[in-house]
């Protein structure tokens, strides 16, 4: 089977799918591996490293889709630059596409998908469960995406952020506020942490708590408890937003730094930030509202900007990770490795439509949208 791993199109992407290690594990299995010329240079990996590892670098770009019978990508697919056609249209009828797809906000393409026969892997539906935890391309992009959120701040605010004393006299240090402590504030928490600021967190689930003070940040706690479903936490009312927004108004005033990461699956990011609040920061100060991709937690925010907004610096970057490239796509690889380890059996992947990993990704198969969540989606 032929392994095709081509150069990402998003703008701005540096991200690569499959990096050099994983090339040779993939040789192992029995796969032959393509690797679109320069695919993984700006990551930090070259093509003579993909060469030694006994892939083919291909130029011909055609040929790197037709001949595939499993393409690799990071980003959902999208129209080629140099064919004009949606990636998955230049595949094979009954090949397969492994990587972020976002099935459940983008009909067409499932649409498109099944219409070209292309069986789909979708990366971001993995189920979350014990087993499937190698592949959890989410947590290990996420993750990295909320350290480089606090060190994207660090390099705009105004204050350092350890404590400093210093012959000419004491410097504070700086204060964050991270709303929301799933995977990334978690990490964006630890990062602040190690840096040597002082943190406060603000989340809705009664099991965070916790987690948040062995971190050693302070816990703001919420006006009441939100329930819990899958680990993530439920909707919140208008009248809930209120009032935390309420208690958070004096937390964030006196911050140097916020970063807010609040989402409920699914749905618009929640406002915890509204301008009024903005108003009330000091100027100099940072907010880096990861949420931005999905609305953003904050009023303000811009995707893919930094503005400036009553001397508040409000960045809403939506593929922070890209710039962790080198890191991102060593996981972001081991992931896709131990998914395609899963399913080998004897140099080919083994579908089996029980097997609970498929059930949860496998968004397309044989020309048909066979995804339960994906297809209440296309029938409502
Ligand atoms: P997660 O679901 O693990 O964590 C979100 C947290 O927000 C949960 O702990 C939840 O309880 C909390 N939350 C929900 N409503 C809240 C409220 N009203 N107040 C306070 N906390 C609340 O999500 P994850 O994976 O950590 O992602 C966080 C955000 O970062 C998402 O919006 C995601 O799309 C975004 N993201 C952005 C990236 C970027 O480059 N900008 C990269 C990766 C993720």
């Amino acid at each position: 089977m032929i392994v095709s791993i081509p150069k990402e199109i998003l703008e701005g992407e540096k991200r690569v799918a499959i990096i050099p290690e994983t090339v040779a594990k993939l040789k192992k299995l029995g796969y032959t591996v393509y690797i679109q010329k320069d695919a993984g240079q700006i990551a930090g990996f070259l093509d003579n490293q993909y060469i030694e590892a006994g892939a083919e670098v291909i130029e011909d770009v055609n040929r790197l889709y037709k001949e595939a019978d499993i393409l690799i990508k990071v980003n959902i697919p999208m129209k080629h630059p140099s064919t004009g056609k949606n990636e998955l249209e230049m595949m094979k009828e009954g090949s397969f596409y492994i990587g972020f797809f976002f099935p459940l906000i983008n009909k067409e393409l499932v649409q498109l998908a099944a219409k070209s026969k292309v069986n789909v892997i979708s990366m971001d539906s993995i189920p979350r469960i014990t087993k499937a935890q190698r592949m959890d391309v989410l947590s290990s992009q996420t993750n990295l995406a909320g350290y480089r959120a606090v060190i994207l701040a660090a390099n705009y605010s105004k204050k350092v952020f350890p404590l400093m004393m210093t012959a000419a006299g004491t410097i504070s240090p700086a204060k964050v506020v991270i709303i929301g402590a799933g995977v990334a504030g978690l990490q964006a928490i630890a990062t602040a942490k190690r840096l040597g600021a002082v943190v406060e967190v603000s989340d809705v689930r009664p099991a965070v708590k916790e987690q948040v003070q062995s971190l050693g940040a302070k816990y703001i706690e919420p006006p009441d408890v939100i329930e819990e479903e899958g680990g993530y936490a439920k909707e919140a009312s208008e009248e809930f937003l209120r009032k935390q927004q309420e208690i958070l108004k004096k937390h964030i005033a006196s911050a140097d730094v916020v970063i807010t990461t609040a989402q409920v699956p699914g749905k618009r990011a929640p406002i915890l930030v509204p301008e009024d609040m903005v108003k009330a920061m000091q100027p100099g100060s940072v907010i880096v509202d990861m949420a931005a991709g999905t609305g953003g937690n904050c009023e303000l925010t811009e995707p893919d900007k930094i503005v400036e907004k009553y001397g508040v610096k409000i960045i809403g970057f939506t593929n922070l990770v890209s710039d962790l490239a080198f890191d991102a796509s060593q996981l972001y690889s081991r992931n896709i490795q131990a998914l395609l380890e899963y399913l080998n059996k004897e140099g080919k992947l083994e579908i089996n439509l029980e097997d609970e990993i498929v059930k949860g990704s496998l968004i397309t198969y044989n020309g048909e949208v066979i995804h339960e969540k994906t297809k209440e989606i296309l029938n409502s």
